[in-house]
């Protein structure tokens, strides 16, 4: 009798183990953004985030099937916690780099941006890279802020949020910043009577979706999903909507 007891146990016991097993494989993939970099990832009033990465990745994980939740984290801990696996993946409007594909998978690109340089309006001395003089803004461990390194004769601040540079730049305590161009663009076409645009983009960047190493499968969906919303046309569309 105890042992038919013992054995019932033992069984609920293996049942239990196995239904917690299947239950994390069924648990959501966590998605890191950092939604401060409007109109690719950036919160709306209602607290929702929202923007041209949030509608690329919600279109992938629809077609391959994944179950996935956004996770809103500030830039330099979604990079080191890529790179430490904390995430699942992340699309942030990332930079594919060298240097970061040591500590991350990358997908396939599906977005080309470039950085560029934003002035108060009413600044005739800055007019292109060569001319940069004085503080320049950029948020911190970005290719903005690599960009701006590689100035002459500069001091470099950076930001833990882009929208705390522009606040300065508008305030007069800075110079100028380097961002994507979307971002740049975007704050422009808010602020048309403080700010302006000058100079040539400064580079091309191919935008990937970060995956944490070891997740080949969750990689090779994701490329799978990229590949059919550039069939579909889908990024043109996306474009229209939030780069207009
Ligand atoms: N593309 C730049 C980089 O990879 C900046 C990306 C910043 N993204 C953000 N959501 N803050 O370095």
């Amino acid at each position: 009798m105890k042992k038919a007891i013992w054995l019932v146990l033992i069984g609920l016991l293996i049942i239990s183990m196995l239904l917690v097993s299947c239950k994390s494989s069924t648990d959501k993939i966590r998605v890191a953004t950092d939604a401060t970099w409007a109109p690719f990832e950036y919160m709306d009033n209602n607290n929702n985030i929202i923007g041209f990465d949030i509608d690329v990745m919600t279109a992938i994980a629809e077609k391959q099937n994944l179950n996935i939740e956004f996770v809103n984290v500030a830039w330099d801990p979604l990079l080191a916690g890529m790179a430490q696996g904390t995430y699942d993946c992340a699309i942030s409007s990332i930079t594919i780099t060298e240097d970061r594909k040591k500590a991350m998978l990358f997908s396939d690109p599906y977005f080309v941006a470039g950085q560029m340089i934003i002035v108060a309006k009413d600044n005739t001395a800055i007019t292109s890279f060569d001319t940069l003089t004085g503080t320049v803004g950029a948020q911190l461990g970005t290719t903005g802020e690599m960009e701006a390194q590689n100035a002459a004769n500069v001091t470099v601040k950076s930001y833990d949020e882009i929208g705390l540079a522009f606040q300065d730049l508008m305030n007069g305590q800075i110079n100028a910043i380097i961002c994507d161009s979307p971002v740049a663009q975007n704050y422009v076409k808010k602020n048309q009577d403080k700010l302006k645009i000058v100079g040539d983009m400064l580079s091309s960047e191919n935008y990937g979706i970060a995956v944490a190493k070891g997740k080949t499968d969750l990689l090779n969906k994701i490329n799978a999903g990229i590949t059919a919303i550039k069939a579909e046309g889908l990024i043109e569309e996306l474009s229209a909507k939030w780069l207009q």
